[in-house]
């Protein structure tokens, strides 16, 4: 079975997948962190991304694994543990424009393909709905209001030792949500056939809760 969570930036989503999938018992799959990673090899490589060639090298060398310890999800890129790496303000502000990019996504989606087929899974990102799995059993589309969603991110941000104002996350966030939206391949939108869960006044029990009873009545034909 596969379930797909979709939604802009800071919704609640990796937080909220993570424990449904364990609520599950089914594997976890944040595909944001695997365009992070290729985001972080293109700055580490200093790659230019009209540089075709350069590109489709670095992503046929590209290894990308998720290891799971007491709740922690950690990924590793090529072997090294690149898990606060690429939560940090450089590849965030790049990401976009590297995921923006026709090869990367086909890259990455073939891999997800992979990773999901033939085991129940959560997978969370921008168009797991859209376009990776299409015809998943149940997909939800989480929103929150921008201000809450920057008050979110900012904390995220404190504990890895960075301090940002609300009013340039909240810009921040926009920014990213248009260029998300807005681009040629597998734009952010949500499916039709999506569940839509506004995640603003709700606690990260109650989303999951939420997530949870919906895939349960789904499996026992409610
Ligand atoms: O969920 P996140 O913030 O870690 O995602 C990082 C970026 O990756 C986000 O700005 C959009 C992109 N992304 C995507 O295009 N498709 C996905 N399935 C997941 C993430």
């Amino acid at each position: 079975m596969i379930v797909a969570i979709d939604g802009p930036a800071a919704t609640g989503k990796s937080t909220s997948a993570k424990l449904v999938a364990q609520n599950l018992g089914f594997t976890y799959l944040d595909t944001g962190a695997m365009y992070r990673c290729v985001t972080l090899s293109v700055l580490r490589h200093n790659i230019d991304l009209s540089n075709n060639s350069a590109l489709t090298q670095l992503l046929s060398d590209l290894n990308i694994e998720f290891g799971q310890k007491n709740g922690d999800v950690s990924v590793w890129l090529n072997g090294e543990n690149v898990s606060a790496e690429i939560r940090q303000a450089d590849v965030t502000n790049h990401v976009s424009a590297v995921s923006a990019l026709a090869s990367v996504r086909e890259a990455l989606v073939r891999i997800q393909r992979q990773i999901a087929a033939n085991q129940n899974c959560v997978l969370e990102g921008r168009d797991i709905g859209t376009i990776v799995f299409p015809d998943a059993e149940i997909k939800f589309f989480l929103v929150a209001d921008d201000r809450v969603r920057a008050e979110r991110r900012q904390l995220d941000l404190k504990a890895l030792g960075e301090d940002k104002s609300i009013e340039a996350l909240i810009a921040d966030i926009r920014r990213r949500d248009k260029l998300d939206s807005e681009r040629d391949h597998s734009p952010l939108r949500k499916a039709e056939d999506a569940i839509e869960v506004d995640t603003t006044q709700l606690t990260i029990n109650e989303q999951v809760d939420f997530m949870v009873n919906k895939v349960k009545s789904l499996t026992i034909g409610n």
